[in-house]
């Protein structure tokens, strides 16, 4: 007579627990080049007296997945290679590893300091959830050191920078400004994801100057993973870096009470991006310069805005910071935007962005497809666009491919553009 005869269901031969408890351990000796992917809520301990004494804040020990694991350890230890820092923590965006800081650093009273080209959600965040906790945001111009330091004030907790700016990619005279921040104390976080690592590096800026922190650069660098180092256009994370550890605790407070983990898989793949990181950097960076490039000689451009070309806001800035004796070709990231003479009404540069077959319309950058995007900067800025052409703005995030296709697609796209 068969199981299902005598009325059993045929798992009830198997012994549950075999499947649950194990004895296998990886054996020592086992080594391959990718970083193993450990996935865990639950932690095992050995003991009750392990259990009471583990440190996960110091890396030295596990206690629960929300704190970490092997694979997270590794992904945070790699980035703050990366960013010449020391600590790191890994969030689920970007945009919330942008909001740790602000959160953690900022209580009621305060005022932080935001470059009016700033991401655009960063602004958001401060002017709608922060204001109504009553920290109060004021712009500052990020070509302008001078205005910085006139903005700053006894209740200045914070100032962030960004280079280049969002959309309109100004690059920012970040050494006039980290001087003018330690000279008042100031602390400062830079969005990093631009520079990602590999522009210059964040933290040693100045040489001799130095933060409140102890930082010759920067205090504090966040870096949107969901771009280049993850390169896949699949995931989002995000990333703080320190070099302190008294603002790595009060991070680390933050992001441990709000329970900010990460997926054991998109830290694999973040793990795995890293490695093709500078090589797809410097590519996408060569495309895009050879595209900026073409599209400065198209006669319905009004202006180019990429920091390494000539003439673009805060060249020398950029210049400044990522040339070096080493290196004299400083490096950029793979993205642009380009102002389309202001004879062309804004449904031809829609059209213009449509009919484009290899760049696809959509937000982000770092990925290997490239994507367009139009922007109406009337709607997006407060402060001074005077420093920019009449027109109309589309920005240009350049991906893998063939850097002859895709001007052949933007060759074919500007058909019917006017000068
Ligand atoms: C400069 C910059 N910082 C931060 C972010 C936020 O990253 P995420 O999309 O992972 O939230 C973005 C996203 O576009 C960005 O462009």
């Amino acid at each position: 007579m068969s199981s299902d005869q005598k009325g059993e269901s045929p798992t009830q031969h198997v012994n549950a627990t075999g499947l649950i408890h194990h004895d296998y351990r990886a054996p020592l000796g086992f080594e391959s080049p990718q970083t193993p992917v450990y996935k865990a809520s639950s932690v095992i301990f050995p003991s009750v007296r392990e259990m009471q004494t583990r440190n996960w804040e110091d890396r030295s020990a596990y206690t629960y997945g929300l704190h970490g694991t092997p694979t997270t350890f590794t992904l945070e230890s790699k980035l703050a290679h990366l960013e010449g820092g020391e600590q790191c923590l890994l969030l689920p965006s970007g945009l919330s590893a942008l909001a740790c800081v602000n959160a953690a650093l900022l209580s009621s009273g305060d005022e932080v300091l935001v470059p009016d080209n700033a991401y655009g959600p960063l602004w958001s965040m401060l002017s709608g959830q922060f204001k109504k906790w009553g920290i109060q945001s004021t712009r500052y111009n990020p070509l302008d050191a001078q205005d910085l330091s006139r903005k700053i004030n006894p209740d200045t907790r914070l100032v962030w920078l960004e280079a280049a700016g969002s959309v309109t990619m100004e690059f920012p005279d970040l050494l006039g400004l980290l001087q003018v921040c330690h000279e008042r104390g100031v602390t400062t976080a830079l969005d990093n994801t631009w520079g990602a690592g590999l522009a210059f590096r964040p933290f040693e800026l100045l040489g001799t100057s130095s933060s409140a922190h102890g930082s010759s650069g920067v205090d504090i660098s966040v870096h949107a993973l969901t771009k280049y180092p993850s390169g896949g256009a699949d995931l989002l994370m995000g990333s703080v870096i320190t070099r302190d550890k008294s603002l790595a605790k009060r991070l680390s407070k933050y992001h441990e009470q709000f329970g900010l983990g990460v997926g054991a898989n998109d830290v694999e793949s973040v793990l795995k991006g890293l490695q093709s990181l500078v090589l797809r950097y410097d590519a996408q960076d060569h495309a895009a310069r050879t595209l900026a490039r073409f599209l400065m000689g198209e006669p319905s451009v009004a202006q180019v805005l990429h920091p390494a070309l000539s003439g673009s806001p805060g060249h020398q800035h950029w210049r400044a910071v990522t040339c070096s004796e080493m290196r004299h070709e400083g490096r950029a990231a793979g993205i642009f935007s380009v102002i389309f003479k202001p004879s062309n009404p804004l449904q031809a540069i829609h059209a213009f962005c449509e009919r484009l077959k290899l760049f696809k319309l959509a937000y982000s950058w770092g990925g290997p497809m490239s994507l367009v995007m139009p922007y109406e900067l009337e709607l997006m800025r407060k402060g001074s666009l005077a420093h920019l052409e009449r027109g109309h703005l589309v920005r240009f995030c350049i991906g893998l491919e063939s850097v002859e296709d895709l001007q052949a697609d933007l060759s074919r796209g500007l058909q019917g553009l006017s000068a």
